[in-house]
């Protein structure tokens, strides 16, 4: 969540134009709001607008500002609504703040900051860094002994770049619980992610509480004691920069058409041994939103494989209700970005409360995760900017494939053709574009899906409702005649998975059902000639596979489906309201 960005050019460049390129970068992150700083001789110039980052680059054309040390921001608001005050960089008189991430206690230090004639122009808890790091410039300090004095006052989350107007080639930054990275290219770029550093070639990954100060082409490192460190550089994955649009018009088509080679590339680049389940007897998996339901349709693999009992949790509720982990437990935390805070937390409570083995699924390389893990597996899917997980998840779903059907060679045998048959799907989408036009209308829509096709029922009613903002609900379908189907009229569309597996005749049944009481049912299924499928329901054949990967094969097109209703209904489809792609706040 939030985006930050600085840039120290090496030569007298103005970097205006770059710190804004490195926003559109960091866009997925946030985008209520964008803003810019430069030191100009030796005054901070400051331009800031409500909105998308396309608002804030309309008003730098009429109101020019030029540097060549800045701080960059979109912001994914938390404290304090969505408006240009409230946008950052935040400022005190001589210094200027980004920020990302939460200060838990700002309203004591804000209390504090008053009583000593500090004046609080916006509703952030962002404000309290600008004010602290002015207080220490008034005692005399430098720039790093400002982030040393005020690091020990702040409480929470951050990663923080300032510039201060008395010391004009200087950007110091530090990080706590959320991810920040210096890249080394022509000049040299602080960020939330290397996504924004595309002329990097070396990057640093900041670990927490440490600090580092950029001044001319020089940055020097700083551990939590503040002692000088020299940290590794690494070398600059290209899957993770340059990430463009290519010949689509939104990521999230592009995301969803790369799903082939994405699948091809993580079964190719992950061999998954037996023995990590050796003396298992309990396997516990952590996530959230799209992760957590990839962890779902886990649950019914490794049961059934691995004969290994396997429980899901949702990471944000797991830590606050006392589990009782248990011995001989293997943990797998599922993450896309690497950096949701609330699995992150959840598994350092499994963590700190046993004696466990964590291990975890991840995009993002070397972010927060792979530090709290004693294994990871990287899903190799390539950056996923749209901010609706797509590519990942199945990404996601291979690997954990790979896990629960590591002693069954014909399934792994069988997962080599899965990229072919995603292929034949998705070149079946203008099907799936016509579909969008019956129910794109709809003010809700229920998706059904027995046994490891009902995570894939959640899964498609996630995706509709967080890109086409049509209320959506997924449900086991057996459990629809317990209450839900009293929602069923002709109006709302049923869409139902239905692959030829041991519950055919069973969520069959619960389609008949539905179809008597509503005329707008939808199936997708792989079983094209069978009499059970009703005639009167519209329906999407898919190619067959073992009934093992139908979880992956239909979830796809429930991808585009999302995808088209979005379009017609125009939405931001890579940029839903109200989301951000990390989630790094509770
Ligand atoms: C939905 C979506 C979210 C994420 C969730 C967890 O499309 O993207 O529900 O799946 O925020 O994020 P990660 O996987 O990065 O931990």
């Amino acid at each position: 969540m939030c985006g930050i960005i600085g840039i120290v050019a090496s030569s007298n460049n103005n970097i205006v134009d770059e710190i804004i390129a490195g926003l559109e970068k960091l866009e997925y992150r946030g985008y209520d709001s964008a803003g810019v700083a430069v030191i100009c001789s030796d005054r901070i110039e400051r331009v800031r607008a409500a909105g998308k980052l396309q608002n804030l680059k309309t008003k730098l054309e009429s109101n020019k500002i030029s540097g060549s040390v800045g701080i960059g921001h979109t912001r994914w608001a938390t404290h304090g609504k969505a408006t240009e005050n409230n946008a950052h960089p935040i400022m005190s008189r001589d210094v200027a703040v980004v920020h990302n991430g939460i200060i838990e206690n700002y309203k004591e230090l804000k209390f504090d900051l008053q009583k000593e004639g500090y004046i609080f122009e916006t509703d952030t808890d962002t404000e309290v860094v600008a004010h602290l790091l002015q207080r220490e410039i008034n005692n005399g300090c430098s720039p790093l002994e400002t982030f040393k004095n005020i690091m020990k006052l702040i409480e929470g989350s951050y990663a923080i770049a300032a510039v201060f107007s008395s010391f004009p080639n200087t950007i110091v930054a530090a990080k706590y619980r959320c991810p920040l990275a210096v890249g080394f290219g022509e000049n040299i770029y602080i960020g939330s992610d290397i996504n924004s550093m595309s002329a990097c070639g070396e990057v640093v990954y900041l670990e927490d509480g440490e600090c580092v100060e950029v001044t001319g082409d020089n940055a020097l490192f700083f551990d939590t004691n503040f002692q000088p460190i020299e940290p590794k550089r690494q070398k600059v994955s290209p899957d993770f920069v340059n990430v463009g649009k290519g010949e689509y018009g939104h990521y999230m088509l592009k995301e969803i058409m790369e799903q082939p080679s994405a699948i091809r590339r993580t079964i190719l680049s992950n061999k998954i041994d037996g023995e990590i389940f050796n003396g298992v007897s309990r396997i516990l998996i952590l996530a959230c939103g799209t992760s957590y339901y990839a962890g779902m349709v886990a649950k019914y693999w490794f049961e059934k494989f691995l004969k290994i009992a396997t429980d899901v949790e949702i990471a944000s509720e797991y830590r606050y209700r006392h589990p009782i982990i248990g011995e001989n437990v293997l943990a797998i935390a599922i993450t896309q970005s690497g950096e949701t805070i609330d699995t992150l937390e959840a598994m350092e409570h499994v963590r700190k409360n046993s004696n466990s083995k964590v291990i975890a699924i991840a995009n993002v390389r070397n972010s927060a995760i792979s530090r709290i893990s004693d294994f990871i597996f990287y899903t190799e899917a390539g950056m996923e900017i749209g901010v609706a997980s797509t590519k990942a998840f199945t990404a996601q779903l291979t690997i954990l494939a790979q896990m629960a059907f590591c002693n069954h060679e014909f399934l792994i045998r069988e997962l080599q053709n899965l990229p072919t048959l995603c292929e034949e799907v998705l070149s079946s989408s203008k099907e799936i574009e016509d579909l969008a036009k019956k129910i794109h209308t709809a003010n809700s829509a229920i998706y059904l899906g027995r046994g490891s096709l009902y995570p894939i029922a959640l899964e498609g009613a996630l995706k509709l409702k967080e890109v086409s903002y049509i209320h959506a609900e997924g449900f086991a379908a057996g459990e629809m005649k317990h209450g839900p189907i009293a929602l069923i009229d002709d109006n709302i569309p049923v869409i139902c998975l239905c692959p030829h597996n041991e519950l055919f005749e069973k969520t069959s049944s619960n389609i008949q059902v539905a179809l008597a009481r509503g005329k707008n049912v939808i199936i997708f299924s792989d079983l094209p000639g069978s009499k059970l499928l009703p005639s009167e329901a519209t329906k999407i054949i898919l190619p067959r596979i073992s009934e093992e990967f139908a979880p992956i094969l239909h979830v796809i097109p429930l991808q585009l489906l999302t995808y088209y209703v979005a379009l017609l209904r125009g939405t931001d489809v890579d940029k839903p309201r109200n989301l951000a792609k990390s989630v790094t706040v509770e």
